[in-house]
């Protein structure tokens, strides 16, 4: 069955020396706490990895916040899935809102990025998710369906069973306004349905479906009740190893 996760996503956040000392207290905590069968992940920027990667036992997984679309070469400023690979790391975040959104990153380029980043043995934890006015629009499934199936579709089942979603309405995001469980649900039930008709029950229910935007410890356990939400991706709240801990014992 589909994995619990609960991934953090630091963003643009930390020195060096202040995300060593953030990992350190997660681990510390999620070694000495008893946790109820939650895969953990750490989204660090590229310059933590290898050290975060140093700190952290088994029990948490890195993740990058992106990777270049090409494999190698004279790419001035971008790193590669084999360069993350490289650090230690298990996961990479592909196609936040904020690159699709300030990058101009297209589910063309997030078809290369999540090749590249399979190809290497990394698991993608692909972001879909609506703005505001296609929600009001009542567009919201329409466009989350087909960045999954414009981004992801043209993978196997194989090549799809590594990949984890995360579904974050933009208008949620860093915004202090938590889709409501029942919004998160339903949407999160339309997503495995839509996965149920490109690849069959199998491969729908071993997926895990994240939640993101203003996920923190005092509305994870009702977001995590819900039968599709298998867990969250957590921006601000994961800035902090208490309020990290806090959502991942809501299990
Ligand atoms: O990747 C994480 C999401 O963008 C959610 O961010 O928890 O700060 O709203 P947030």
């Amino acid at each position: 069955m589909r994995r619990k996760i609960v991934a953090g996503n630091w963003k643009m956040n930390n020195t060096l020396e202040e995300g060593i000392e953030l990992a350190g207290q997660i681990n510390d905590l999620v070694e000495n706490t008893e946790i109820n069968d939650v895969d953990v992940v750490i989204g660090t920027p590229f310059i933590h990895l290898t050290e975060v990667n140093k700190v952290v036992g088994e029990k948490i997984g890195v993740a990058a916040q992106n990777c270049a679309d090409e494999k190698s070469g004279a790419y001035t400023g971008e790193i590669s899935a084999s360069m993350i690979k490289s650090t230690g790391s298990k996961y990479v975040i592909l196609g936040h809102s904020e690159r699709r959104t300030y990058y101009g990153e297209t589910n063309e380029i997030l078809v290369k990025k999540v090749n590249l980043t399979l190809e290497n043995g990394l698991a993608p934890i692909f972001c879909i998710g609506e703005v505001l006015e296609e929600r009001e629009a009542e567009k919201h499934f329409e466009v989350v369906k087909s960045q999954i199936a414009e981004g992801l579709f043209h993978l196997s089942a194989e090549e799809f069973g590594k990949v984890v979603l995360a579904y974050e309405p933009v208008w949620a995001i860093g915004t202090g306004v938590t889709a409501s469980s029942d919004q998160a649900q339903e949407m999160h039930a339309f997503i495995r349905k839509t996965l149920v008709e490109q690849y069959g029950e199998e491969v729908a229910n071993n997926t895990s479906i994240l939640y993101g935007g203003s996920c923190k410890p005092s509305n994870a356990k009702e977001l995590f009740e819900n039968e599709d939400v298998d867990g969250g991706l957590i921006g601000g709240a994961s800035l902090k190893a208490e309020d990290f801990m806090g959502i991942i014992t809501a299990f």
